[in-house]
């Protein structure tokens, strides 16, 4: 929540992985594409995050890291509508890391889902280690710093937004108390005009005084549409309006990213452990490859058994490239025996290489001209770096920590 031309923000990061396959590009990056030009977005390589789980075997991450933005430069985020860039890069986020993990519980990390779950899966390294604990704090310093509105995850993220939420709020109940609040307000009140301050008036007394929702939403409105008032001013107003201090650091939300589920070639959940994915910009000998030997329903053993689409990884691929038409045309010769797997088979080859097609097009320059994304990585490093100086200038400012 908080001030209204900053909520629209949009922030994600990734975890450098290296080469990206379709269950990343139609999970993740897909949406950070279609998102890109409706919201300010900020697309970042979490390779500090890499280090609270693989610190151990660091070879490969800068590897990984041109790998993975060369796949999403592909794919068509575009840094003219994005910042792209690395969180190493931008070294603020390890001081607002640091002074977030000041107020922040040591239980509220041990609560996490993902702390247990994953000490218990990778079970085969040592995690009970201070960064591994830390690390929602850490993204919490990724989020905050951009003042993001929305935060596209999936769901296994959206407790790290949650924790998220509840660091802002502890913070700006802290240290969003200035000495002379109440007057600062009553004189951003005044400068709204006579027949909005009255509003805001009515609109605060109501939800502080009777705790009427729907009156905190029309004056959250009220103030995203007044032209005269500073940023500083809007977010001591959102503040107010709550009955509390300045918001500082506001709230995100997560934007839970519908899955789209995609099978990998043996059926199970398309992922580099399973070594069952298809890559993006693979070439299309290798898809054809691939696509051919795909598993199907198991229960049709003979090109004269019917089979289920139901039951089929391929038709679940199909649903997510064929037109109704030959949805239909697939299902059907199925179930009817009327078509053999690979016949089937074939249209979708047909539609991953013709969207492959585009991406390898786009990445080509990318991957001959690796300056190219060195390029995009420093401007995007450095407009990122200015957005994360002005935040932590006031962070500190809010802290009491800024000397001259
Ligand atoms: N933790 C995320 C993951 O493991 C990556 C990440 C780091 C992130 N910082 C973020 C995602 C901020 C969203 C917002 O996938
Ligand atoms: Fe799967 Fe198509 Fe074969 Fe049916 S015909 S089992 S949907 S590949």
């Amino acid at each position: 929540m908080g001030a209204e031309g900053a909520g629209s923000r949009v922030l994600s990061g990734m975890r450098p992985t290296g080469r990206l396959h379709l269950g990343h590009y139609h999970g993740v990056v897909k949406n950070w594409v279609a998102l890109q030009h409706e919201h300010q977005c900020y697309f970042f390589v979490a390779d500090w995050h890499a280090l609270t789980t693989g610190y151990d075997d660091t070879v490969e991450l800068r590897q990984h890291t041109f790998d993975m933005v060369v796949d999403w430069l592909a794919a068509g985020v575009s840094p003219s509508a994005a910042v792209i860039f690395i969180q190493s890069k931008v070294p603020e986020h390890a001081e607002l890391h640091l002074l977030l993990s000041m107020i922040t519980p040591v239980s509220w990390l041990e609560r996490a889902p993902s702390y247990k779950d994953m000490q218990a899966r990778l079970n085969d390294r040592e995690l009970a280690t201070y960064g591994f604990l830390g690390y929602p704090v850490l993204q919490s310093a990724d989020i905050l710093m951009y003042r993001a509105g929305s935060v596209p995850v999936g769901a296994d993220q959206v407790a790290h937004v949650e924790l998220c939420r509840e660091i802002a709020r502890r913070f700006n109940h802290l240290y969003g108390r200035e000495p002379d609040f109440e007057a600062r307000c009553e004189a951003a009140v005044r400068k709204m005009g006579r027949k909005a301050s009255r509003l805001y008036g009515d609109l605060r007394k109501a939800f502080v005084e009777q705790g009427d929702g729907d009156a905190l939403e029309r004056g959250r409105a009220l103030l995203g549409e007044q032209r005269n008032l500073s940023n500083g001013d809007r977010e001591r107003l959102f503040g107010y309006l709550e009955g509390g201090g300045r918001t500082i650091l506001p709230e995100p939300e997560a934007l839970l990213t519908k899955q789209a589920k995609v099978p990998g070639l043996d059926g199970e959940k398309m992922s580099k452990s399973y070594r069952n994915t298809i890559s993006l910009r693979e070439v299309p000998d290798a898809v054809a490859h691939k696509v051919r030997g795909m598993k199907t329903d198991p229960a049709r053993v003979r090109r004269s058994d019917p089979g289920e689409p139901d039951n089929c990884p391929v038709y679940s691929l199909h649903e997510i490239y064929s037109d109704p038409a030959t949805l239909e045309w697939a299902a059907g010769g199925c179930r009817s025996a009327g078509i053999g797997c690979v016949d089937c088979k074939q249209p979708l080859i047909d539609a991953i290489n013709a969207e492959q097609a585009v991406m390898i097009e786009r990445g080509r320059p990318f991957e001959e001209q690796p300056d190219l994304v060195h390029r995009v990585l420093q401007e995007g490093s450095e407009k990122a770096r200015s957005v994360a100086r002005e935040t932590l200038d006031e962070v500190r400012a809010s802290m009491r920590i800024a000397h001259q």
